[in-house]
């Protein structure tokens, strides 16, 4: 339980919010490098703040408030130039600094002036990676965006899903340091909405947590399990401060606002051996939805089914009526470890898990469970043998609503003909 104020300080994001300003520390990522195949400008709303998004004509991407600094038309509805984006209402143009660089009438009609000099907009760095485009909104210098281990797997097909979920993030993130909600809610629950049979998967038993540089571990012994089996010795990853990393994909849950959160994942799967070698084009992106034809909520898929619970928990969750339990001893170390960074950063330290020296940022590993079933070369013939393997090569099993030329692709690299989740979500084993 904890106090509205408490509360607060862990979900606002807004500009000057304790959290806002922690989490500003980060790099996160905000869209899709192929989202910009056929498009220049997007707008997108992170932390709180209105922004453009661009890919200028020379292909170099930069962020900027929506707003032009002029008299604050729209610059997502502007038009791009060799150099950055030029505002549609009076054609003042910014670059990826945010300085003016053209003002076509005051450089005409009063060149001496040279007011545009005076004229700057925010705006944030911007860096490409693993096929997402990444925005860095804290004070300068920036770290280094984390160069994880999993971007540079080879004989991969890769696919990027995005998806706006009407929630805090926070609520989001910790249902990344939540083991038992996978037996109840993705084995049990699920079951019963997708068959309507009454039964009942393998029970946790014992639970653990651990603190590392990148964030939490969290490890777990079930039924059919021993404490010899990675799920214990390995454990996954609640990636500090916004991610989820399960060995084969990873999630971040990126705050747009206080009230609305951006789902990215990032999902790998090695082709089999027959496809190697493989180099793919570029990686995918597609949004998925959460509600279906009729409106409502979407409950399926794994992640449609984590999304269920999130909104369910309310915009903001009201942590001053929850009551924490033994299953949560993860959530509590997490929070706790977050209002200890909030009080660090107050005192000018340095934030937990940043990576300032870019030769320790070169394929940084993080633990892996089950980590050869995801890098491993397998034939299609293991692969079809293997237990719960194959459900990941003849479907996205994470989210609805995959569209056709993304399943197209997937077939065309994974040898296998790939269509819409039409199961039951079994864990992975080893
Ligand atoms: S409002 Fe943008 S140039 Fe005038
Ligand atoms: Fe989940």
């Amino acid at each position: 339980m904890l106090s509205p104020e408490l509360n607060d300080r862990l979900t606002r994001v807004g500009p000057g919010t304790p959290m806002g300003q922690l989490l500003r520390r980060y790099w996160m990522p905000v869209a899709g490098i192929s989202e910009f195949n056929d498009r220049s400008l997007k707008h997108i709303r992170l932390l709180g703040e209105d922004l453009v998004l661009y890919k200028d004509l020379t292909g170099g991407f930069g962020l900027l408030d929506r707003h032009c600094a002029h008299r604050r038309a729209d610059l997502s509805l502007g038009m791009v130039e060799a150099q950055g984006v030029r505002c549609h209402y009076h054609g003042w143009q910014f670059n990826a600094q945010g300085q003016c660089i053209h003002q076509p009438f005051e450089d005409t009609a009063h060149p001496e002036r040279n007011s545009k000099e005076r004229i700057r907009a925010t705006a944030y760095p911007v860096e490409l990676k693993a096929g997402l485009v990444w925005a860095y909104m804290g004070p300068l210098p920036a770290p280094q965006l984390p160069d994880w281990e999993a971007f540079s797997w080879a004989n991969g097909f890769t696919q990027i899903v995005i998806s706006e979920v009407p929630c805090n993030w926070f609520q989001c993130q910790e249902n990344s340091i939540d083991p038992v909600h996978f037996e109840w809610m993705h084995e049990n629950w699920g079951n019963r909405q997708r068959t309507g049979e009454v039964k009942y998967g393998a029970k946790h038993l014992e639970l653990d947590f651990k603190e590392f540089e990148f964030g939490f571990t969290y490890h777990r012994i079930k039924e059919n399990t021993t404490s010899a089996d990675e799920a214990w010795t390995v454990g996954r990853v609640c990636l500090w401060p916004n991610g989820f990393f399960l060995g084969e994909h990873f999630e971040w849950r990126v705050p747009i606002d206080d009230h609305n959160t951006l789902s990215i994942t990032w999902k790998y799967t090695r082709v089999p051996r027959e496809r190697e070698p493989y180099v793919q084009g570029q990686i995918p992106t597609w949004y998925g939805p959460v509600l279906d034809a009729q409106g409502k909520w979407i409950d399926t898929h794994v992640m449609n089914q984590d999304f269920l619970a999130w909104v369910g928990q309310g915009v903001i969750a009201d942590r001053s009526l929850e009551q924490l339990s033994a299953s949560d001893r993860g959530i509590v170390a997490m929070r706790r470890r977050f209002f200890e960074e909030l009080d660090a950063l107050e005192n000018g330290q340095e934030p937990k898990g940043l990576i300032r020296d870019p030769l320790q940022n070169v394929q940084v590993p993080l633990p892996m469970v089950y980590g050869d079933q995801v890098t491993q070369s397998r034939t299609r013939a293991e692969i079809a043998a293997h237990p719960t393997l194959k459900a990941f090569y003849t479907s996205y099993i994470f989210q609805a609503g995959q569209p056709d030329w993304v399943k197209q692709l997937a077939s065309e690299a994974l040898g296998f003909q790939v269509g819409e989740f039409d199961g039951v979500v079994v864990p992975r084993q080893a």
